[in-house]
């Protein structure tokens, strides 16, 4: 019997010292690439131009963060919604710059529907787009839901009436309840500074924090310093232009910023024959909790929500008139949270 050991861990030793050095192989892969994603975070932020404000935005943060009001009691769960698409520069005194397609209306309305739940929000969206509680106003608000009463002043006309007191009511109620926080960006430069300002302020919350990621942020940069200053002139000739790649912070997310925060991401796509496979490839190399799996023409009715266990389909009720896919999608979301924090204290 020894002798069959013997034989069988002797012929199988060169093979064990085969795998150790493909485990080898493969770590110290994993810690090269781990190692070039940090330096190109690290030039990421030291090429952006400094963020505006910053002392001011981690302020705000702070005190949103702390301030719950004593019927409330302390554990209230933060949620940063991120919305919106973010913008490229192609010049420091921007003329021209490259879009990413979103119009918000994912991150205003999961919103409103995380602060019915009883989240506080942090709002990170894009100049612009659409915000909490505006859904039911026409385009242009001021110009359409008012109209000019006599010399001295206006009013609001009846048709837009209840959109117009809904909203505002909704919205004060939201922030003077501090509930909810809006910061604004533009470029992916601010975009991500905040994000990762915003990580740093709500490290302390541990699981009862959570990241749900529906803003489109962009791929490819131009680094500021080798930015042209002024406009780019047309009468060069065709223009010739090297982007970057922008780091995938959802990775630095989940290990440095706010390990234990429960991180939803997002996934667009527009052949649905690759979407979740993506979307899987995502949940794994990036650790999060969850991915949700869009598809751009049909993103209003469904998504699909991919996680460890499965995948979750998640549809608009069409027999209500007015739902909205996010509502059933924040649910859901939320549910998964209550699970992660229980998780928590039962392994306590
Ligand atoms: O705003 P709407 O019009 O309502 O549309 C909503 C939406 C379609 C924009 C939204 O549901 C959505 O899918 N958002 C993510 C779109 C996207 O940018 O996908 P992506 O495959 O490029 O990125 C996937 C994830 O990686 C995102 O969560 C993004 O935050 C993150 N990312 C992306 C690029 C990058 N350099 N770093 C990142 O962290």
């Amino acid at each position: 019997m020894r002798l069959v050991f013997s034989l069988i861990a002797y012929s199988l030793a060169p093979l064990a010292s085969h795998f150790s050095i493909v485990i080898f192989l493969i770590l110290r892969g994993l810690e090269m690439d781990s190692a070039t994603l940090q330096e190109e975070i690290e030039s990421f932020f030291e090429s952006a131009p400094p963020l505006k404000d910053s002392a001011k935005i981690t302020d705000k943060l702070n005190q949103f963060i702390q301030f719950d009001s004593p019927s409330l009691g302390k554990g209230r769960r933060v949620v940063c919604v991120t919305s919106g698409g973010t913008t490229v520069p192609l010049e420091q005194r921007c003329v021209r710059y490259i879009d990413n397609f979103s119009s918000g209306h994912r991150g205003a309305a999961s919103t409103e529907y995380f602060i019915k739940a009883g989240y506080k929000v942090i709002f990170l969206y894009r100049r612009g787009t659409c915000q909490p509680y505006c859904s039911s106003l026409p385009e242009d608000p001021l110009l359409e839901c008012f109209e000019v009463a006599d010399d001295s002043g206006f009013q609001v006309r009846q048709s837009h009436s209840e959109a117009v007191k809904g909203g505002i009511r909704n919205h004060h109620a939201a922030v003077a309840g501090g509930l909810l926080l809006k910061l604004p960006f533009t470029t992916i430069f601010e975009y991500l500074q905040m994000l990762r300002i915003i990580a740093s302020s709500m490290r302390s919350l541990e699981r009862h924090a959570m990241f749900y990621l529906a803003a489109a942020v962009s791929d490819f940069y131009v680094p500021w310093k080798s930015m042209a200053e002024h406009k780019i002139q047309s009468a060069s000739g065709p223009l010739n232009m090297r982007l970057m790649q922008v780091p995938k912070m959802l990775s630095v997310l989940r290990t440095n910023w706010t390990p234990m925060a429960f991180c939803v991401s997002f996934k667009l796509e527009t052949d649905t024959k690759i979407l979740l496979e993506k979307a899987n490839m995502a949940l794994k190399k990036y650790k999060m909790h969850s991915v949700v799996a869009n598809e751009l023409l049909t993103r209003k009715e469904e998504v699909t929500v991919v996680t460890g266990n499965g995948n979750i389909s998640v549809r608009r009720d069409k027999t209500r008139p007015g739902s909205e896919v996010e509502d059933p999608l924040v649910e859901l979301l939320v549910n998964k949270h209550s699970t992660y924090i229980k998780d928590a204290s039962l392994s306590k």
